[in-house]
């Protein structure tokens, strides 16, 4: 029996990087699984090969944030998806679907801007508001933040600020949530191996100077941070609200003790 099991799960991005790793770890622990993509369907069947392969159950659900009409696209796949399924009603939504932005304050555009708050932020609020009335009482939401919102880096202000914001929705939201059980948190993670990061990890010099900043020594992975998302998702998880949680591996905390 998986903690998980008889819920509802519903994990934007979930196709690829830490979304993928977030639908295999909640899967693993019985939920069904509705593995959102934006445009690779490929790489979310895959994700939902992945989980029914190891028992678990899973379908996929295709929107392309950004654009209008993409949140009722979500919930139109979502409610055919749990009803092909036999079930209704969700218990978890992760809002992870993301995308990165470098550019200095002088080099942001005005369509740039636009374009990441919409996905990184108009887009999860509104999924919040649409996923309330299917949520059951008790559930859980997780957004997918950033270290970025406490680590200074001039070049990706946009992507930042969009992070910033993402995680001030969450003591609101866990206040006015909070009497029907249900739990909003917001986990940021410092520099993961996933697509989002470009060729920076076939870098040998800046992955050495992630380590040198990094408490726990190493580039985070995928299942890092879905373990810290499965905590939070779960019954252990059941007291904890309203919080940022930095799972980042100690990525910037200060000064390190030379060897
Ligand atoms: N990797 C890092 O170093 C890092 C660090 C801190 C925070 N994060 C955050 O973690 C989350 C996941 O990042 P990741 O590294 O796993 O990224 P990733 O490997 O690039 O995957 C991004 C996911 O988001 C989906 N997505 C992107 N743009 C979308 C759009 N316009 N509409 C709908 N879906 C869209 C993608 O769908 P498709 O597969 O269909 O394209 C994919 O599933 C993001 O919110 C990111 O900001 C990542």
């Amino acid at each position: 029996m998986g903690e998980l099991d008889g819920r509802t799960a519903l994990v934007t991005g979930g196709s690829r990087g830490i979304g993928r790793a977030v639908a295999l770890r909640l899967a693993g622990e019985g939920a069904l699984v509705a593995v959102h993509y934006g445009g690779n369907e490929a790489a979310a069947t895959e994700t939902v090969r992945l989980i029914t392969e190891a028992g678990g159950r899973a379908f996929a659900v295709g929107a392309l944030f950004g654009g209008s009409g993409a949140v009722d696209l979500l919930f139109e796949g979502l409610a055919t998806g749990l009803k092909d399924h036999g079930a209704e009603g969700l218990d978890i939504l992760v809002n992870n679907a993301g995308v990165h932005s470098i550019g200095s304050i002088g080099q942001l555009t005005e369509e740039e801007f636009a374009r990441v708050l919409a996905i990184n932020v108009s887009t999860p609020v509104f999924v919040v508001q649409r996923a309330l009335s299917l949520l059951r009482d008790g559930g859980r939401i997780v957004n997918i933040g950033s270290a970025a919102t406490r680590i200074a880096n001039p070049v990706q202000i946009g992507y930042t600020v969009s992070k910033a914001a993402l995680a001030a929705l969450g003591p609101s939201l866990a206040n006015e949530l909070g009497r029907r059980g249900i739990t909003v948190n917001t986990v940021e993670p410092g520099v993961v191996q996933t697509d989002l990061i470009g060729d920076y990890a076939t870098v040998p010099e800046a992955v050495a100077a992630l380590e040198s900043i990094t408490a726990l020594g190493r580039m985070g992975q995928p299942e890092d941070v879905a373990d810290v998302v499965g905590f939070l998702a779960g019954p252990q998880g059941r007291w904890v609200t309203g919080q940022t949680i930095d799972a980042s591996g100690g990525t910037y905390l200060g000064p390190l003790i030379p060897e």
